[in-house]
Parts: C-alpha cells; structure tokens; sequence
C-alpha cells in the first residue's frame, strides 16, 4: 500500500486498463472471459461456487524464480512468510522450488513441516512467542529463533537448556527507519513494539555469547510490508552492517546470515508501476552483504504470492441509495479484510466481460457494517445478478485473514496449474462453524441437583 494504493477508488474500467494487473497474475482474456493457465474462471465459479479464492502456480514459480535470478550475484536463501497464505499447496510448491519458510507462529511450524520443510529450514520471527511455542520449536529443532527482546531471550535460554538443545538465535534489531506505507504494517521505526532497540543489542548479544546453549547465527530486521523503493533496505541495512561489526569486536564469532526480513511490494492499481524490483533491491543489498561477508536470508511473502491470486464473487443485488449505487456481492471483509481494514485498493474486474457502459459504484458485501466493502467509489461496467467479479492481487492476506465473522463459512481455495485446477481447500459447512460449542453447559449438573 504505497500511498496511491491506499486510495479505494477511481480508475477507468474493463479488462483492457487492468491488463497490467492480469499479465501480473498470469490472467488473459479469451471470448469465455478470464482464464488462469488455462482455466477459465468462470467454470472454476461455476463449479466450486462463490466466492473463491484461485491461485495461479506458475505466477508463485515466476515471482520465486524472478527473485532468485536478481539474487544470483548475492549470497542468499529465500524463506517464504508462511502468514502471507498458509495453505499447504502453496508452501508445498515453495518447498520444491527450495525454499525455507519464516514463521510466527508454532501453528505455522507444523503446518510447515505437514508440507514437508524440514525444521532446520524454518526461521521463527515474532513479538510475542509464548513459551510453549518457544518448547514445541525448539524441541523440533527449529533453524533459527528471531528474538525480539531480553525477555523473550532470558527465556528462549532457559527452554534451550532444559530441553538440551543448542538453538540458533537471530537478533532482530529496530533498525529506526522510516518507510512509506500504510502505519499499521510499517514495522522498523523507533516507538513500535518490534524489534530489540538498538541500543539493547549489545546486551542481548553478550547474554546468547555466554549462554551454553544459544549460539548468535543473525542479525535480522523487518522494516515493514508492501515496500516500494529499495531506499530503506540500504539504510537500515548499512546499520546492521556497523553493528555486525561492533559486535564481531566482542568477540563473537558465529554469525552466519543477515536477515534483511521480508516486505517487497507489488502492483495493486491498474497503472501504478510495477511493484519492487527485485534487481534495485538486489544491487543495494549485495555490496554491503560482501561488506560484512554475510549471506542474506529474506522472509518475502507477498511477492511470491500476491499477484497470484484472485477472489472470484458473485453479484447478488443492485441498489441506489442516497445518491450512490450499490453493487452487492457475495465476498464480504471476512473473506477479504483489506480494503476494510487498510483501505486497500483491489482492481475488480468483469470475470466474463460483457461491454456495458460503465460508472461509479461501491462494491460491497453482506456483513452487517458499513465498513464493508471490497471497494468504494470505484468505476466498473454495469453488471447483472448472477454475474461474477473478480477482486486481483488477493493472494497475499487474503484467505490468510478470513474470518468466520456472521457465521460465515471460510470460503474454499483453488490452485490452478498446466490447464488443471483442484480445490485445495474445500468451503468450510456451516455447521462445523458451531459443532464444538456448548449450548447448556450448566444443564447436567443442574438436572442431577
Ligand atoms: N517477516 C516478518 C518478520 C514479517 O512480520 C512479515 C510480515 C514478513 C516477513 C512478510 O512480509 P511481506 O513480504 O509479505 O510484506 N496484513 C498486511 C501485511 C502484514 C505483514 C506482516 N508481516 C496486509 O494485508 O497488507
């Protein structure tokens, strides 16, 4: 969300403007309408009904291996944010393209490891591990553990030693820098909950040199998501680098990686630029990634995943009230929380486009708050009942963030790969929503007196 993406509106219509968008997603137009490697989406809708989220493989292939190329010149692993889309399709495909995966939570190890990553290839990042997640982790043999205070590192030392296992630990450090985007996922200035402070680095480094059973492999910094200039990678980078350095004069000699976090942006907005590019990145990383003779380890997600994926919705009703029109679909902000929660911008596009005129409409779903909405103010071809919408760059923190908010069933999931799709996770029943409750928990005890 660049400042442009945060704007929910304007913008022409018709699948010709976005086309920018659907070579990103690896989408084109035939006369059926969209079609995803080979697929029509409007026969995935037809058949798995909606709404949907469909996941284009080969698009996931192209963002990894366009990363590995810009990366060819630099030392570096690419480990894959598991939060970004955690179905086990996805992080099996980054598995096999040899990727690691960056974790924050132990639910997302063992979702992890279910998709078939060994635990050495995990990196577990977060502010607030608890210390049965901090057990279960190490216990597996997790790679390494980013820690984010002294506390939470007091006692990652203690499990460590009592489950006799030697852990590799990453000081993840607020490097202090600004980055333009959206507040609530800018992650490295002074003020915020992330990170170690600077100034308790030298404390937290000395502390792990001490302990029998932590051994200091990183230095790690996450400076936020959907960054689009690789500007604060250099500065917060160049700091890492110093402290490397200072550290190294204390006498520890165990470093193994820099760990620049993830945060590499895309395109959202027909007509924004492409997102990061990953060879600007690549060129400011890599000279002082010599500098400090260290490999980089990256967490990107939304880069490998985001353009992949789409949200596919069916027009229910159309409404004209106080002034505007209302297009009102069957995806709603459980199923795609963004444009709610950021005021992201998604393109939405006709899934089979009919050439109607098009004017401004609010794109809008059944939960009861006005804030939901998949898009407002937005210029979009008259559409009919029945008629299906696709919402674009929903691959990243999409299904990801569902919720099953009104009793509304998560929806089901599809990747599509070589003219094939398979639904790989079914739409959730209804009734499995309330099938663990307890409607009379005092009852037994009170009809037995
Ligand atoms: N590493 C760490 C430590 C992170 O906290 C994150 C994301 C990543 C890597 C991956 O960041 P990415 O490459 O995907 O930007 N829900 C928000 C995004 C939250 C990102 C949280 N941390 C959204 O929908 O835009």
């Amino acid at each position: 969300m660049g400042k442009g993406v945060l704007v929910a509106g304007q913008g022409g219509s018709g699948a010709a403007r976005q086309s920018a968008l659907l070579d990103d997603a690896g989408i084109v137009v035939t006369k059926d309408g969209l079609e995803m490697a080979g697929v029509p989406l409007a026969r995935i809708a037809g058949e798995v009904g909606t709404p949907v989220f469909v996941y284009n493989a080969e698009t996931i292939r192209r963002q990894f291996r366009a990363l590995e190329a810009a990366f060819a010149g630099v030392p570096h692993r690419i480990c894959y944010a598991v939060k970004a889309n955690s179905n086990l399709a996805i992080l099996r495909l980054m598995h096999d393209l040899g990727a690691g995966a960056d974790l924050v939570s132990a639910g997302e190890m063992r979702r992890a490891i279910a998709a078939g990553f060994a635990p050495a290839n995990l990196v577990f990042s977060g502010v607030g591990k608890t210390a049965t997640e901090l057990e279960e982790t190490v216990a597996a043999g997790i790679g390494q553990v980013n820690v984010e205070s002294i506390e939470e590192l007091k006692l990652l030392g203690a499990v460590a030693a009592r489950l006799d296992r030697v852990t590799s630990v990453g000081i993840r450090v607020n490097p202090d820098v600004t980055t333009d985007t959206h507040p609530y996922i800018s992650t490295s200035h002074g003020g915020i909950k992330f990170g170690v402070p600077h100034d308790q680095v030298r404390s937290a480094a000395d502390y792990i040199r001490d302990h029998p059973y932590l051994r200091l492999t990183a230095v790690a910094m996450h400076l936020g998501s959907q960054l689009l200039d690789p500007a604060p990678y250099a500065e917060a980078l160049g700091k890492l680098v110093a402290l490397v350095k200072e550290l190294r004069r204390t006498g520890i000699s165990t470093l193994e990686s820099l760990d620049i976090g993830g945060g590499l942006g895309i395109r959202y907005q027909a007509g924004a630029a492409p997102g990061m590019d990953p060879v600007a990145l690549a060129e400011v990383v890599g000279p002082l990634a010599v500098k400090a003779g260290l490999p980089i380890t990256m967490e990107p997600g939304r880069f490998l995943v985001g353009s992949a994926g789409v949200l596919l919705t069916e027009v229910l009703y159309r409404k004209h009230s106080g002034g505007r029109d209302f297009v009102i679909v069957d995806a709603a902000m459980n199923d795609l929380l963004r444009p709610s929660l950021y005021r992201a911008h998604h393109e939405i596009v006709e899934v089979v486009p009919a050439g109607r005129e098009a004017g401004p409409v609010d794109v809008v779903g059944p939960i009861c708050e006005t804030g939901d909405f998949l898009a407002l103010e937005r210029v979009l071809p008259k559409v009919e009942p029945g008629e299906r919408l696709a919402a674009l760059c929903a691959g990243a923190y999409g299904f990801a963030m569902s919720s099953n908010y009104n009793t509304r069933a998560r929806v089901a999931e599809v990747l599509v790969d070589g003219g094939r799709a398979a639904v790989v996770r079914p739409r959730e029943s209804v009734d499995s929503l309330f099938a663990s409750e307890i409607a009379d928990p005092f009852a037994t005890l009170s009809d037995n007196g």
